[in-house]
């Protein structure tokens, strides 16, 4: 009998609870062993839920018991979620964890303790929720050299864009919305300000080149500025506007950036709407896979949470397998002055537009002239936008 210990009992912890416990059967019938949830590790007490008796409040319950060979980590943020994994991994626990903010700021130190200690750090709910995608990338994938990721990674700003291009509706009423629906972070700032697809890039980027890059340093924008004229805009180009996650090995260097983006109908990212995410990765062997599903949410995460769980049980008895991880550093950054790519320009309409803005389209969308721009890096990019001044009133990276 395994024992697993639940850290949080928000939405994807009792979802988690949920899964482990309406399909104990089929899933203990696929292990050939049986599990049982012995805590739950909360401030609150929950005298209402089914669970509320394995409740306890003091880590070092679970610390101490040496029953307990699995620890699912859903708490959130940094502290002291990082240091309860630490010392469950330490103790020779194996951890499964949700937790991007701890994934991708702690996950050199993690992976490794882990290996230190024989046990696993698996994390497929920390992307792309419920949609298999770090596994198929660490096992299916693992003949090819990735050389590009781009995803949909945020569902809360997804749905936010979506609901803005459909029903005309205000940011601030969407948001209110998705965090109703438990799809946005405590603090949404997180976000809608890219912080949370920043921290899933570099997760995705570390598992294609090996090195983890600091998410508070990589180029990171949000979706707060984004009208519903912006939206308008990419309607009339025929493009649909995303918060995309965006990766890139070339010569040995990562780019790895955050953005909202105009994507082109061409794109299958364009047609990824709601809570839904979806990542494509470019490898040189299989040429471009695409992982798509829901992005948040309770039960699709808690589905996440639970194939890590299953997948330690099931290979409890193997070596474990290590995910091999190195902080990356300055000279393993490409400089990102060099990346290069198509852009919308929004200008106010009459204003005078400048010859090194090379353009392919021009449309004429509310009180704006929108123009499609040719390929550009971003060191010319920023020095149109210099000459443009107050004319330009937004732009925008096109997703080729
Ligand atoms: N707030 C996150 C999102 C939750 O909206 O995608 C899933 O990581």
């Amino acid at each position: 009998m395994v024992k697993i210990a639940l850290l949080g009992f928000g939405v994807v912890g009792s979802g988690t609870a949920e899964v482990l416990t309406e399909n104990k059967k089929i899933i203990e019938e696929r292990l050939g062993c049986a599990y049982e949830i012995k805590y739950i590790l909360d401030l609150r007490e929950f005298p209402d839920s089914p669970f509320g008796s394995l409740v306890v409040h003091d880590f070092n319950t679970i610390l101490n018991d040496p029953e307990v060979t699995v620890v699912a980590e859903m708490m959130g943020g940094s502290h002291p979620a990082y240091d309860f994994t630490k010392a469950c991994l330490m103790a020779g626990k194996n951890v499964v964890t949700s937790n991007k903010e701890v994934v991708s700021t702690f996950g050199v130190e993690l992976c490794a303790l882990a290996r230190e200690h024989g046990v696993r750090y698996l994390f497929e709910a920390s992307v792309g929720g419920g949609i298999p995608v770090i596994r198929p990338m660490i096992n299916d994938l693992s003949s090819n050299k990735v050389a590009k990721i781009s995803g949909i990674l945020n569902g809360t700003t997804n749905y936010i864009l979506t609901e803005m291009r459909d029903k005309g509706t205000p940011f601030s009423d969407v948001l209110k919305e998705a965090q109703r629906l438990g799809y946005a972070e405590a603090n949404p700032s997180a976000d809608v300000d890219g912080i949370d697809a920043a921290r899933k890039i570099v997760i995705l980027a570390a598992l294609a080149s090996g090195k983890l890059a600091d998410p508070k340093t990589i180029p990171t924008e949000g979706i707060t500025a984004i009208s519903l004229t912006d939206t308008h805009v990419a309607a009339a180009f025929g493009f649909s506007m995303k918060l995309i996650g965006h990766a890139a090995l070339t010569d040995g260097k990562l780019t790895a950036f955050v953005s909202p983006r105009m994507v082109p109908a061409v794109n299958p990212l364009s047609r990824i709407d709601g809570v839904f995410n979806g990542i494509l990765v470019n490898a040189n062997m299989v040429g471009e896979v695409m992982f798509y599903g829901p992005g948040a949410g309770k039960l699709p995460t808690a589905s996440a949470v639970v194939a890590d769980i299953i997948d330690i049980i099931a290979n409890r008895d193997a070596d474990p397998k290590p995910i091999l991880w190195e902080a990356a550093t300055d000279s393993d950054m490409a400089d990102f002055a060099g990346y290069v790519c198509r852009r919308m320009w929004i200008l106010k309409s009459g204003a005078e537009i400048p010859a090194a803005l090379a353009f392919d389209d021009m449309k004429v969308v509310d009180d704006t002239v929108a123009l499609l721009g040719a390929p550009c890096d971003e060191a010319t990019a920023a020095s149109i936008a210099k000459v443009l001044g107050e004319s330009l009133l937004s732009v925008y990276r096109v997703l080729d």
